[in-house]
């Protein structure tokens, strides 16, 4: 008979006689077999503990995957929120551009109708105007030879005579008339102007593209509007390198006078500078910035001052149309004008053109 071995040694060492003993046998057989099912217990429990920290570590690693993708798919949707920040900022950048575009195609045509319509009148009445002076210097002439010859008429002829002109105030139509015509023929002068302004704004001009150098451009507008500027203030020019640009340089030419025009009205009785720079913004793209020490742009103005017809000088010094012509100008080069400005120290407009332009005709 042999029993669990742990059994067997403790009977061997301890009760060496109980082995030989028959009547022990039973019990001895069912302490073995308890021997032995507590063996059995034991090394399941220890299986299914080896089971169970197994699937602990599986499980482990699955979350830290788990955690890490988590991680990643946080990480994408943190990129994607900037990514659609940005895109709503250029979709209000672009719907900004388009309203301002649109705003302008349509006070061009509005402004194309109406320099049509005035332009006609205008010419005859200016016409007219001139004739009417040439006329009534001719019949003041013939009443000045009248009066030289007033001593040779009979007294009551002359005190007729005298009496009338006594009436009429003579000496003072005399004075007043031509000041009247050369006034009418400002105020003319003046419309033309506005009509002219209207019709370059509407783009009712035929301007060719080619390559030009923007400093020359800039030479000969300085030239054209020296007499606005020289008495209010200095122009200082600082010239870079750069190359020919393709353009329309009838058309920059007019941007040009119309920032350097502002430029000089902007200073007031301060005698200061306007520097106009030239240079490269990038390899692909020239700068062109007139900047004045004038009083500034007001905040509240600052988006304003693009949209046509927005003027803060007075009836007849301003139109309201120079910086929106000059938008649309840039922006049918491709190019971008923005504005700095502090109120009490000046402005400076900048306009970045590219030299080549995407394709040949962009309208
Ligand atoms: N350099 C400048 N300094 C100060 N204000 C300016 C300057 N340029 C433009 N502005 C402002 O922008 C307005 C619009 O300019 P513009 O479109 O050229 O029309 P206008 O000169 O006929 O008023 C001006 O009336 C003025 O208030
Ligand atoms: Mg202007």
């Amino acid at each position: 008979m042999s029993y669990h071995k742990l059994l067997e040694r403790q009977l061997r060492r301890h009760l060496p006689d109980a082995v030989k003993a028959d009547g022990l046998a039973p019990l001895l057989a069912a302490i073995s077999d308890a021997y032995g099912d507590a063996d059995a217990d034991r090394s399941a429990i220890e299986r299914s503990l080896d089971l169970m920290s197994t699937e602990l570590t599986e499980r482990n690693a699955q979350l830290q995957v788990e955690l890490l993708e988590r991680h990643a798919v946080e990480q994408a949707l943190l990129q994607e929120q900037s990514e659609q920040q940005a895109l709503i900022q250029k979709l209000e950048e672009a719907h900004h551009q388009l309203l301002q575009a649109e705003k302008m195609a349509s006070i061009g045509q509005l402004a194309a109708g109406v320099a049509h319509e005035i332009n006609n009148p205008i010419g005859f009445v200016g016409s007219n105007i001139g004739t009417l002076r040439g006329y009534v210097q001719d019949l003041l002439d013939l009443i000045a030879a009248y009066e030289s010859h007033e001593a040779e008429l009979n007294e009551s002829t002359c005190q007729h005579m005298s009496g009338l002109r006594t009436r009429i105030d003579l000496p003072y139509l005399r004075q007043d008339i031509p000041k009247l015509v050369g006034e009418s023929i400002d105020g003319i002068e003046r419309v033309r102007k506005i009509v002219q302004d209207l019709k370059d704004f509407s783009h009712v001009d035929e301007a060719q593209w080619q390559w030009a150098d923007l400093r020359s451009g800039l030479d000969s507008t300085l030239n054209i509007v020296q007499n606005e500027i020289k008495y209010v203030a200095a122009v200082v020019k600082q010239y870079g390198d750069i190359p020919n640009v393709e353009c329309m340089p009838s058309q920059l030419n007019q941007v040009f006078m119309n920032l350097l025009v502002n430029a000089a009205h902007a200073m007031h009785e301060r005698h200061g500078k306007i520097t106009v720079t030239v240079g490269m913004a990038s390899p692909e793209i020239v700068f062109v910035e007139v900047a004045d020490e004038g009083h500034g742009i007001a905040s509240e103005n600052l988006k304003r001052i693009f949209d046509p017809f927005f003027t803060t000088k007075a009836v007849g010094k301003g139109t309201g149309l120079g910086l929106s012509l000059s938008y649309g100008i840039v922006k049918k080069h491709h190019g971008k004008i923005t504005v700095a400005s502090q109120p009490g120290v000046g402005t400076a407009f900048r306009i970045v053109l590219p030299i080549c332009q995407p394709n040949q005709s962009p309208d």
